[in-house]
């Protein structure tokens, strides 16, 4: 284990303000936590005018990235640029240059993470990346070490704190979700391109790191099924409400009996009872099933300046004191043939649904949508209308269905929606029941 270790920051934007400032302030409480001096040496931005909410030492900004890839004094190298193109470039200098790479990349490490994890093996050094997924929550060191013991059998994740952010006010506040975006961003939660956040990208990102390390498969990104927040309307937040359920953009990783794994990540309808259900505002939670362990879950700030440098720098730690090496040497999966992820089709999936129909307020409608649903072997579990006096016209009708397969309800969707008794698309979305724990199953 080094007594000393020299840090290079490449990107001074949020988070790399926050890790310098977490170096420089927290120094000796780090040192004597875990026996390890951490120095900052360099830090460098295209940018050295802005300024931070810290002070650096003079001349420590640079914008030239060799001033850092040339030092050989600098031991790691923490990449915060962000993107997938220079990005991984940086991170494979950094490693032909005899640095590890300390990351919060999810988008390249979901991209590019079996080249880069191959190149630092090659060149005998650690990629670490517990800031990549779940901000400030020590979530990669949790299924690393502390569940290391357990067959993992499902994770539900809310993994992206825009859109929790976002769902969270509209349910609170009944606000639409374009006039809350703004203040994510504001906040510094969203990613650059805050699209990402919405459409379901980012969040899969952090499933295929997760997921990969949970259940020892390589997970590419086609293998996930991806759907964002960007068509959720005020009215099914309500209406799934009244109902008692909450909306969350949820992340799902399930190892079936069949030994396939679905991993997915889209809306869900969550009883208000899962404690999933209260994660509010910008924080995330994980709830990880091992078969020794039961269900444990994992709360905390998933976003913002300083949780996710809290998890830059327990990283830059635990490479010092040589944990990140012993434990990426022995847990990546990127290039053995029998860790391919055998996947399940997402036609096979079950769960329960949330139905909105725009029905025509006349005799028969409800018998018709029904006998649609009961010829595809879909049963009914709730429906939801409320009184509309103007007879003939179109009215808001929820169905809720028991579990069924996504093939049928798609099929059945297809038929209702030709009806001349319903209006414009159906909205469908999933209602998923997490169990609370399953080992008695
Ligand atoms: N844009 C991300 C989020 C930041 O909102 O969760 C953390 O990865």
């Amino acid at each position: 284990m080094a007594d000393k270790i020299r840090v290079g920051i490449a990107g001074f934007g949020t988070v790399g303000t926050g890790v310098a400032k977490i170096i420089l302030e927290n120094a000796d409480a780090i040192e004597a936590r875990s026996g390890v001096r951490v120095e900052l040496a360099r830090v460098v931005d295209l940018d050295t005018t802005t300024k931070r909410a810290v002070d650096l030492p003079d001349g420590m900004l640079t914008d030239d990235m060799n001033a850092m890839l040339d030092d050989d004094s600098i031991d790691i190298g923490v990449e915060l640029i962000g993107g997938t193109d220079f990005a991984r470039e940086l991170q494979l200098k950094m490693l032909g240059k005899g640095k590890h790479v300390v990351t919060a990349n999810k988008a390249l490490l979901a991209k590019h993470g079996g080249e880069l994890y191959a190149a630092a093996h090659k060149n005998n050094k650690c990629i670490a990346f517990e800031a990549s997924c779940a901000g400030g929550i020590p979530i990669v060191s949790a299924i690393r070490t502390g569940l290391a013991a357990n067959n993992i059998r499902a994770i539900y994740g809310i993994l992206n704190g825009t859109c929790n952010y976002i769902l969270t006010s509209m349910t609170s506040d009944g606000v639409d979700f374009s006039d809350v975006l703004k203040d994510a961003q504001d906040k510094g939660y969203a990613e650059a391109d805050p699209t990402l956040d919405i459409n379901g990208g980012d969040t899969a990102h952090k499933l295929v790191i997760l997921g990969s390390l949970a259940f020892g498969r390589q997970i590419e990104m086609d293998d996930i099924y991806i759907e964002g927040i960007e068509k959720i309307e005020l009215d099914d937040i309500k209406y799934g409400n009244e109902m008692g359920y909450v909306l969350k953009l949820l992340a799902i990783g399930e190892k079936g009996k069949n030994g396939k794994l679905s991993l997915r990540v889209h809306p869900a309808f969550l009883s208000k009872d899962n404690p999933l259900s209260r994660v509010d505002g910008s924080f995330n939670a994980v709830s990880i099933f091992g078969d020794a362990v039961g269900n444990t879950m994992y709360y905390g700030r998933g976003a913002g300046m300083m949780p996710t440098a809290s998890a830059v720098v327990a990283d830059i730690i635990e490479v010092a004191m040589g944990n990140s090496s012993n434990l990426f040497n022995a847990q990546t999966v990127e290039s053995r043939a029998e860790t391919v992820a055998s996947l399940e089709s997402m036609d096979n999936v079950v769960s329960r649904y949330y139905i909105r129909l725009l029905a025509k307020d006349v005799p028969g409608t409800v018998a018709r949508y029904a006998q649609i649903l009961g010829d595809n072997g879909i049963s009914i579990s709730g429906v939801l209308q409320h009184e509309e006096h103007n007879v003939g016209t179109s009215v808001g009708v929820i169905v809720t269905t028991h579990p069924a397969e996504e093939s049928k309800i798609n099929a059945a969707l297809k038929t209702i929606k030709e009806l001349n008794v319903i209006d414009g698309e159906p909205v469908c979305i999933r209602i998923v029941d997490i169990p609370e724990d399953d080992l008695d199953d």
